[in-house]
């Protein structure tokens, strides 16, 4: 496991932009894996300019993001479709009948991870990580061969999202995920996470016992994996 502490946002941002930018360099047919939520924000936009600028093309890349909230329509402003639509996708070149969701799956969200291997696997997975640990919407005890499935969210989950509804009641509780299983048969993953809030789970993860009361930690078991921090986040880690 490869880890970068950079010394805040920006910089940690810049560095996943820069070694995502250089893998779509080589492989411009690459399949990502995609989260939502504020850590890749500043991720989107950069690489959002660089398309812009034509250092790099999304034509040909193909997206798989990591879960949706169940219930919202695609053109709510809370989904996800809607998040990378507006963050990523319509500021780029990608074709949007190469972006997919794992509840457009619905009701069989095996067919979301067939359709993964169909397109030949997931070449980079980019992960954010919850203050629970949770990867995608795998929540705490949520098992290591999980698949694609839907899923009710954890208490500190919905508490942390209500920031981007107007009151915690609009939160939906039900999700569709990409299994933990899914995610670690991407090729390479990149986990990035900031701040003070994230730093028991980046612990637990990174330097504590691989178990699913933590789901992330299933990432020390994957042999290609970047984990980009800054200092906050960084704050518990021995290992440095
Ligand atoms: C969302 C996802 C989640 C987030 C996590 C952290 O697609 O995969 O696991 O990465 O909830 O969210 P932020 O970045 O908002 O702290």
């Amino acid at each position: 496991m490869e880890i970068y502490i950079e010394d805040n946002y920006d910089a940690l941002s810049k560095r996943a932009v820069d070694i995502i930018a250089s893998f779509l360099k080589e492989k411009p047919t690459a399949v990502l894996g995609l989260p939502t939520g504020s850590t890749p924000q500043k991720t989107y936009e950069m690489l959002a300019k660089k398309c812009s600028r034509g250092e790099i093309s999304f034509k040909k890349v193909k997206t798989f993001n990591l879960d949706e909230y169940s219930g919202l329509s695609p053109a709510d402003r809370q989904s996800y479709h809607f998040f990378m639509n507006k963050n990523l996708f319509s500021k780029t070149d990608i074709d949007i009948k190469n972006t997919f969701f794992p509840i457009d799956f619905k009701p069989d969200f095996k067919k979301y991870d067939k359709k993964i291997k169909e397109l030949g696997g997931i070449d980079l997975q980019l992960l954010g990580i919850g203050r629970d640990g949770h990867i995608g919407f795998n929540e705490p005890g949520s098992k290591f061969s999980s698949k694609s499935r839907e899923i009710s969210l954890a208490k500190p989950t919905i508490e942390d999202n209500a920031r981007f509804f107007k009151s915690i009641k609009d939160v939906p509780i039900k999700a569709v995920t990409m299994g933990i299983d899914t995610i670690m048969g991407a090729k390479k993953i990149i986990l990035i996470a900031s701040g003070e809030k994230k730093n028991q789970a980046i612990f637990n993860a990174l330097e504590g016992k691989a178990s699913t009361k933590v789901p992330a930690s299933i990432i020390q078991r994957h042999k290609n994996v970047i984990v980009i921090l800054d200092k906050e986040a960084a704050r518990k880690l021995n290992k440095k």
